[in-house]
């Protein structure tokens, strides 16, 4: 049966909100998954579904009582209000940390990042059932070998489909005798013998060129102990505030579930407090002395400052009156008249051809 999603009974927005009315919901690999589901001739029992952003294949799936991984807060805000439009219950979420029900049928929506389709591969295939199968779906532009290496060093069986309206489905079944070993990388980072992250949080490898950027210029005042690290990561940019302002307490968050587990391997616990959320709703109006940021201008494949320009509203509310913000980015993005019209202070603190580091203050 060939799924069209848009001649379907169901409505999805995105969210987080997007003005950008070529963004959808969906895309064709979603509606080749659908259509290959509906005609397998096992059930489709025990599923559970990876990167199924905005609730999609959840909400055409519910007669089969899906379960869900959430790797971001605002994937889990987008599929229960999805949800709520549709008049679905929600389905059942779970971190990547959690023990499933042996799992018949899992999907996976390919990530941008490899490290992170490989983290989804090795849960999935810790928690197969036997006979179990994984179909992950992809538009063709996005597929690399890479990603075929990856399958192949847990699954004996790795199938294509054929491509339909651009998009392909990969079928995994039979799984390797694969020891699991934890999916952290060390990142080489001086004064921090032991600095790590999950595969598939921000920048793998090495701390980001913007943040290091930033971490140049940067310094933190004796006065400026309440810090909020917004969108951050790994922790790194926590993780040096520390070092130099050791009174300090940071206050970390992130919308990425295994970015904030990371950074708790980084930051100790003592001087800090980790949020996974999307949005600064955990943090008081007018109490951070120091607002630091490395911001997403990335949502999976599309490049899109939206989350920025609205988390950037949310921290000016957050900073007492003589506070400040700092937050590099990439020149291109011109983020100058954004922060302009938000604050009444704002000027470039450091600048290279590729990057700038604002500083502003209300
Ligand atoms: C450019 S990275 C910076 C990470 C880290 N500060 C660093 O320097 O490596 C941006 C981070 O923003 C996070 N993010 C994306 N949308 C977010 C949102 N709405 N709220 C909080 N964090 C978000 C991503 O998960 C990612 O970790």
């Amino acid at each position: 049966m060939n799924i069209s999603i848009a001649e379907g009974e169901y409505q999805f927005a995105r969210y987080p909100e997007t003005k950008l009315v070529s963004l959808q919901a969906w895309n064709a690999a979603d509606e080749l998954a659908l259509s290959y589901l509906s005609e397998l001739p096992i059930g489709t029992e025990n599923m559970l579904l990876y990167e199924d952003t905005f609730g999609v294949m959840a909400i055409h799936l519910h007669d089969q009582h899906p379960q869900v991984i959430i790797q971001a807060r605002s994937q889990a805000k987008a599929i229960a209000k999805n949800c709520f439009a549709n008049n679905q219950n929600q389905p059942t979420l779970f971190e990547l940390d959690s023990v499933v029900d042996p799992v018949r049928v899992a999907t996976v929506k390919v990530p941008k990042s490899a490290d992170l389709f490989e983290l989804y591969l090795q849960h999935v295939h810790k928690n197969l059932a036997e006979g179990g199968i994984v179909v992950c779906s992809f538009m063709t532009k996005y597929f690399t070998q890479k990603l075929l290496d990856i399958a192949s060093k847990y699954f004996h069986s790795a199938k294509q489909t054929k491509a339909k309206k651009k998009a392909r489905l990969l079928i995994l079944s039979t799984p390797k005798p694969v020891e699991h070993s934890d999916l952290v990388r060390s990142i080489p980072l001086a004064g921090y013998p032991n600095f790590r992250q999950f595969y598939g949080v921000f920048s793998s490898g090495n701390i980001d060129y913007g943040s290091q950027f930033l971490m140049e210029s940067l310094r933190v005042g004796p006065d400026e102990t309440a810090v909020l690290d917004l969108a951050s990561g790994n922790g790194v940019l926590s993780a040096f505030v520390l070092k130099q302002n050791p009174h300090a307490f940071v206050h970390l968050v992130d919308d990425s579930w295994l970015a904030v587990e990371s950074s708790k391997m980084n930051v100790p616990a003592t001087s800090a407090q980790f949020y996974w959320n999307d949005c600064l709703e955990n943090i008081q109006e007018q109490s951070i002395d120091l607002a630091i940021s490395n911001p997403p201008f990335h949502f999976g494949h599309e490049t899109n400052i939206e989350v920025s320009l609205s988390l950037f509203e949310q921290v000016h509310n957050c900073l007492k009156p003589k506070a400040r913000f700092v937050a590099v980015a990439n020149k291109h993005l011109n983020y100058v008249v954004h922060l302009r019209a938000l604050f009444q202070h704002v000027f470039i603190s450091n600048e290279n051809e590729k990057f700038v580091v604002y500083e502003c203050r209300k």
